[in-house]
This record gives C-alpha cells, sequence and structure tokens, in this order.
C-alpha cells in the first residue's frame, strides 16, 4: 500500500512511517517541519534502509497537498497527523487551532477524495472523552463537545464529525478514527524521538530533561488525588505500539466509519513513570511535590478490547520501555534533533 503521512516528520509520524516501512508499504511524508526537523528524513533512512522522500508544505494548502499528489501519487491512504498539539497552547490561540486543525483536513480530504483514495486515517485524541464517570474510556461514547475543556480537544472532535458526515457521503471510503492516549517511548535506535520545542509541558519529556541536566528538578503536580499514591493516573502507550496500531489500522480497513482507542489501558501514576525512568537512569532524579495543574484529571485510562478484536492489534510494550527508550532517545540528542 502507498501511504501519505501528513506530518509524517513529527514525533508519532514518525514512527509510523518506520511501521509501515518495515511491514512493507511505501510511504511519502507531507510536512511544514513546524515543530519537527527535516533531519527526521535521514534518520528514518538509517533505520530502514530505504529511501524517504519528504515533502516540505503546509498540509492546510489544497495546491501543496494536489502537487504532492501529482509528483508521488497515486496514494492508497492518507494517515494525517499534522495538527498543533499543546492543549495550553489552544485555549490561548483557539482560532489558530481551529483554522490548522480543520483545514489540514479539509485539504487532505478534497484533493484526497478527488484522487480516489480508499481510506483516511486521522489521529485523534483519548482526551474527546474526559468524563471521569466512565472508566475505563470505551469508544462508545464521546464526551458533549460544549464540555470539552479546551480548543485542542474541541478540534479534534470536530473532526471526527466531518468525517463522519463526509464517510456518509462516500460510502466506499474508509475512516479510522484513532484516539490515542498517551504516547510516550521512542524507537529503541534513539534515532528518532519526542522533541518538543522550549520546556516540555508533558510529564515524559521534561522528566527527560530532568534526566540529562538541562531542567532542575520535576514538578509533581498534585499527590493528594485519589488515586493509590496520591499522583494522577494515565494510560501511557509506547509509542512503537501505537504505530503499530495504524499499520493494523491501514491493513485491516473495510469501508465506513470505525473508532479505535489505542492505549495499553493499564493506568501508570506519575510516581511510578519516575521511579521507572529513575531504574534507568540508575539514580534518583530531584522532584519536588507541586500544586494539581488546572484542568487535570486524577484518571484517565482506555479499555483497548476493540481494537484487539477486531484490528488484532494491542500494545506489547510496559512502562520500563517506554521510559529506558526515552533515555537513550534523550542521552543520544541530548538538544533533540539539532543535536
Ligand atoms: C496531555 C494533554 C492531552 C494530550 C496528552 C498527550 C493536557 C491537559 N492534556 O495529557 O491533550 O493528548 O498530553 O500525551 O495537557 N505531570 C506532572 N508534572 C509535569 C507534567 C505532568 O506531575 O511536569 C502529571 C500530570 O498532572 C498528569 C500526568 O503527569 O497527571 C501526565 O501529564 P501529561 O504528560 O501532561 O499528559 P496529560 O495531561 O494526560
Amino acid at each position: 500500500m502507498r501511504v501519505l503521512l501528513a506530518g509524517g516528520a513529527g514525533y508519532i509520524g514518525a514512527h509510523t512511517a518506520v511501521a509501515l516501512l518495515e511491514a512493507g508499504h511505501e510511504v511519502i511524508l507531507l510536512d511544514n517541519l513546524d515543530n519537527t526537523s527535516a533531519v527526521v528524513a535521514d534518520r528514518l533512512e538509517q533505520i530502514t534502509g530505504t529511501p524517504v522522500t519528504l515533502v516540505v508544505g503546509d498540509a492546510t494548502d489544497d495546491a501543496v497537498v494536489e502537487r504532492t499528489f501529482s509528483a508521488h501519487g497515486p496514494f492508497d491512504a492518507i494517515v494525517h497527523f499534522a495538527a498543533h498539539k499543546a492543549v495550553g497552547e489552544s485555549t490561548q490561540k483557539p482560532l489558530d487551532y481551529y483554522a490548522n486543525n480543520l483545514d489540514s483536513t479539509f485539504a487532505l480530504l478534497r484533493v484526497g477524495l478527488a484522487h480516489g483514495i480508499r481510506s483516511f486515517v486521522f489521529s485523534s485524541t483519548g482526551t474527546v472523552y474526559s468524563n471521569p464517570a466512565d472508566l475505563p474510556f470505551t469508544e462508545a461514547g464521546t464526551r458533549d463537545l460544549v464540555e470539552l475543556s479546551n480548543p485542542y480537544s474541541k478540534s479534534k472532535l470536530i473532526n471526527e464529525v466531518v468525517l463522519a458526515d463526509v464517510q456518509r457521503v462516500t460510502p466506499d471510503l474508509n475512516v479510522t478514527l484513532l484516539r490515542y492516549f498517551n504516547p510516550v517511548g521512542a524507537h529503541e535506535s534513539g534515532l528518532i524521538g519526542e522533541d518538543p520545542r522550549g520546556i516540555p509541558n508533558n510529564l515524559m519529556p521534561f522528566v527527560a530533561r530532568v534526566a540529562v541536566g538541562s531542567l532542575p528538578e520535576i514538578n509533581v503536580f498534585g499527590d493528594d488525588y485519589d488515586t493509590p499514591d496520591g499522583t494522577g493516573l494515565r494510560d501511557y502507550i509506547h509509542v512503537v505500539d501505537l504505530a503499530e496500531g495504524h499499520v493494523a489500522a491501514l491493513e485491516k480497513a473495510q469501508p465506513g466509519l470505525v473508532s479505535y482507542n489505542l492505549g495499553t489501558g493499564r493506568p501508570v501514576s506519575v510516581r511510578e513513570l519516575i521511579a521507572s525512568f529513575e531504574k534507568a537512569v540508575g539514580r534518583e532524579l530531584p522532584k519536588v511535590v507541586a500544586p494539581r495543574r488546572a484542568g487535570d484529571l486524577a484518571a484517565t485510562y482506555c479499555d483497548p478490547a476493540k481494537a484487539d478484536a477486531e484490528l488484532g492489534w494491542k500494545a506489547r510494550l510496559g512502562i520500563d520501555d517506554m521510559t529506558s527508550s526515552v533515555w537513550t532517545w534523550q542521552q543520544r540528542n541530548p538538544r533533540g534533533y539539532d543535536s
């Protein structure tokens, strides 16, 4: 299968490119390099031994997508990773988030459908649920749009609605909505990984920066939650497992609309994640308890049974695989791709 990866040079896109190439598929990356580096294409070549084409351009622009299809198509499928993803920033820049995260879908759909794609796989998020009463989250019911706390999550849910409406009038099209939980980890080579710009917002890259000495201490945001050790519980999923979920979704794609949770279903606390990272590093890391972060839930985790039953996919890797691979990546690339 020949697959266009929009946002393919980003963190999840790059790992998915490896998984697809290793499964014998062909990929073309389209990325505006807004939050990643062109170096990723070289790293993918090193990992897979396959030449990798990266088109630098914006997936929100029909003309760019059209040129990509003309030069590198036909494609059987599009996987759409190209989005702004910082929750806090989305509350400050809602218009940027809605415009970017929706215009990219519109352009990819318009051009892709005109060229006869058979499948459209969309990067959605576990934050479309977020009602603690529903734990563990199944695919059955997303939260009402107005109840979601931020424009990032809303932009993802609006995309899901758009895609469902388009699929309804395009019955031969497969639309697969993949709802990611907390992707962490890196390819075992240490050549690709998460490279957030500035001070990371998310726990794993923050811990990695403390471990490598570029940040002074970890802030544990609240230790008085109603959880076994008082810290927040999340469903961290190794990005390599997540990438394989995309391969399974593409290979099993049938006409119709379908959604899958991609997570492990095993919640891990902030303290457990830090302890696992400390084991990988071989020493204790400086940490302090800080106030709860506004908007955080005590616990989020999914029921991943549907993906197992229908795609034959389930997460294989555990928290120690996640932390040790991040440590390998961080040591080899202490300043990310600019190292
Ligand atoms: C965040 C995003 C979510 C996105 C996900 C991707 C928010 C509110 N949500 O989820 O939309 O899909 O990342 O992985 O940003 N924590 C600390 N110290 C830190 C950072 C985090 O203790 O420095 C704690 C948090 O309170 C939480 C856990 O670690 O309990 C995980 O936080 P984080 O990695 O930011 O992910 P989420 O908030 O779950």
